[in-house]
């Protein structure tokens, strides 16, 4: 019998992370003849993944520009596309997530008339702007997608709202999956600082902020409440590994610079990333992969956004939504670190994004979509 040809298509750090363990597992699996494709819209913080992962694509359209905009990703992505979708005539293609390289990969395969994948479907806020481009892009993908493999039931809920309920499955989040596969006991990091950080007696704050939607004005705003947090509490250190965008760079840079225990440094690869995560007291984000592994680590989150996507750690108690000006995230923070009732109210662990067997799911539902299993899998959470 044929092997049925999926070929995974990826392209930032984010979803190299949640699509590496799927692409392993369709790869290992006999009824699978599986690809790798990258658009490499970030490149460094790309590789760096792909190196842990000890994963070697097939093709690679090495699209990144320094300052690149929302259009030159689509347009060298979907050009790119034609000439790997015509030489590998894929069965199916699987995109993730929100992303430029995820609306171009859908869009592509859809022209090739290829069905598509849709790994992490369903996420929405039902704002435009905001996560800006991400809520349209996942909006456009769930339209054209065939295969929808929803984190969770209320992920599923919102794709049935838009009417979409053929083809979806409830798989869990794969980063999860991913998680489960980093975290160790013991590790030496690449940076000594964060060798010779006493995550015991301090309090270590790991701190990401990258959206689009946050530069400018929010981001300054971000960073002063930052600054307040560290001058107030002598007992924090706070660690910042900033996002390689010249964006980012330049506030982070011109807000945090010359403060004794703010510590900017180069991002993390993921396994020092989720051990560090492990190893802090709070995380303080604006990043939607640290909302979902921080509370499957027991770590408080403070997202430093309006809303967001992923509400079932925030119902879950974990995660709390601080927004994008200074004063309440100063306050929030504050509190958490004064109020030791409070702290351990959101420290404690939840999984309500995955169980570690996401991948499994997505491979098994492509079997069964493809004739090859007798029964679909059985959902995350049954
Ligand atoms: C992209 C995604 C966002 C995701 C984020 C994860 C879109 C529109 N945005 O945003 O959804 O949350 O990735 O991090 O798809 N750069 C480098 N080296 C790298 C990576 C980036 O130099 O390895 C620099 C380049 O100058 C690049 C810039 O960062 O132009 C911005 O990258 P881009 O992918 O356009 O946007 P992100 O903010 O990373
Ligand atoms: N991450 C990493 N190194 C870093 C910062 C983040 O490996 O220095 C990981 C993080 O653990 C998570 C993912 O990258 O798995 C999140 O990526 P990002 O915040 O860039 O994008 P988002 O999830 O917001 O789309």
């Amino acid at each position: 019998m044929n092997k049925i040809k999926v070929m995974t298509v990826f392209g930032t750090r984010p979803e190299a992370i949640k699509m590496a363990p799927l692409a392993l597992e369709l790869a290992k699996r006999p009824e699978f003849d599986a690809s790798c494709c990258v658009t490499a819209q970030h490149r460094e913080m790309l590789d760096s993944v792909l190196e842990i992962f000890r994963l070697r694509p097939d093709y690679d359209l090495n699209v990144m520009e320094p300052r690149q905009t929302l259009s030159t990703i689509t347009a060298k992505c979907l050009n790119g596309m034609d000439g790997v979708l015509e030489a590998a005539q894929p069965d199916l293609v699987l995109v993730h997530g929100d992303t430029s390289t995820t609306f171009a990969g859908a869009l592509a395969a859809f022209y090739h008339k290829i069905p598509v994948g849709h790994v992490e479907a369903g996420l929405r806020t039902y704002d435009k702007w905001s996560p800006y481009p991400e809520e349209i892009n996942r909006k456009l993908v769930g339209a054209i997608a065939d295969l929808h493999f929803c984190p969770t039931a209320a992920n599923r809920d919102n794709l049935a709202r838009e009417n979409i309920t053929k083809g979806v499955f409830l798989t869990g989040n794969t980063v999860i999956d991913a998680l489960q596969t980093t975290v160790v006991k013991d590790i030496t990091f690449s940076e000594d600082i964060l060798n010779n950080l006493d995550y015991v007696n301090r309090k270590v704050i790991l701190v990401t902020c990258h959206r689009r939607e946050n530069y400018g004005q929010p981001m300054a705003q971000i960073m002063t409440a930052l600054r307040r947090v560290a001058d107030a509490f002598p007992e924090t250190e706070l660690v910042y590994p900033v996002h390689l965008s010249p964006v980012v760079q330049e506030a982070a840079h011109k807000n945090l610079d010359g403060h004794p225990r703010i510590h900017l440094i180069a991002p993390l690869d993921v396994r020092e990333m989720h051990n560090l995560m492990a190893r802090c007291h709070l995380v303080m984000t604006d990043s939607g992969g640290l909302q979902e592994e921080a509370p499957a680590l027991g770590k408080p989150v403070l997202v430093l956004r309006r809303e967001t996507e992923r509400p079932e750690a925030v119902d879950a108690g974990t995660v709390r939504l601080a927004g994008v000006e200074k004063e309440p995230i100063f306050q929030m923070a504050s509190r958490l670190l004064s109020d030791r009732t409070e702290y351990d109210k959101m420290a404690h662990a939840a999984n309500p994004y995955g169980d570690g067997r996401a991948c499994r799911r997505i491979a098994d539902a492509i079997a069964w979509h493809f004739g090859r299993r007798e029964t679909p899998p059985e959902e995350f959470g049954a």
